[in-house]
């Protein structure tokens, strides 16, 4: 089953998946990195793991639908099947989602629907809740909206600094969400 991954930044949860792969806890391929910023970290695990990469700059397309066509392209160049968004700071498109219905995936550091959005982990650790956690869901137009495919709690005891709340979190993203995609990928898809 070929996947591609789409990130943004440091690519933590994409190196998760690089190591389930590795460990035989994922039996996928990831066939291709994503990245809308060029020189992100991300790009370098990709390097180092030799998975292709398409990295592009938003800005040197007319728009969404532009760049999301060349995404598209390259997509189906390498036979992906399954998208999975890992720290992908944008919202995918009409031309994204009609190609990849039901087989686009993201995950977040809140137990949605609390705090979608910006600094998931921030917001909680600023409202004082006392459980936050991760969801992985199917992605639909909206910002962190969609079918919940799982979640799991972490709790924020009172001397948690933000960072290490945040160090738990990511720690719980990091096994939950191979395990989730080969569940999804198990089960074939759908909501
Ligand atoms: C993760 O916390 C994820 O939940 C959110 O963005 C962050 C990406 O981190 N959507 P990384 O790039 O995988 O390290």
């Amino acid at each position: 089953t070929k996947i591609a991954v789409f990130a943004s930044g440091s690519g933590s949860n994409f190196q998760a998946m690089i190591d389930a792969v590795e460990a035989g806890n994922l039996t996928a391929e990831i066939a291709l990195l994503v990245c809308d910023k060029p020189g992100a970290y991300a790009e370098k695990r990709a390097e180092e793991a030799a998975i292709p990469i398409f990295s592009f700059s938003p800005k040197t397309y007319s728009g969404k639908a532009a760049f999301e066509q060349a995404i598209l392209t390259e997509l189906q160049r390498h036979g992906v099947e399954w998208v999975v968004l890992a720290g992908y700071m944008r919202l995918i498109g009409p031309t994204l989602l009609k190609a990849y219905e039901g087989r686009i995936m993201n995950i977040h550091p809140s137990l949605l629907p609390a705090f979608p959005g910006l600094d998931a982990i921030g917001q909680a650790f600023d409202a004082r809740v006392k459980v936050s956690g991760v969801t992985i869901h199917f992605v639909d137009e909206g910002m962190d909206t969609g079918p919940i495919i799982a979640q799991e709690p972490v709790r924020i005891e009172e001397n948690d600094t933000r960072e290490d709340v945040q160090h738990n979190i990511q720690a719980v993203e990091h096994r939950l969400y191979p395990q989730t995609i080969q569940q999804v990928i198990n089960n074939g898809g759908g909501a």
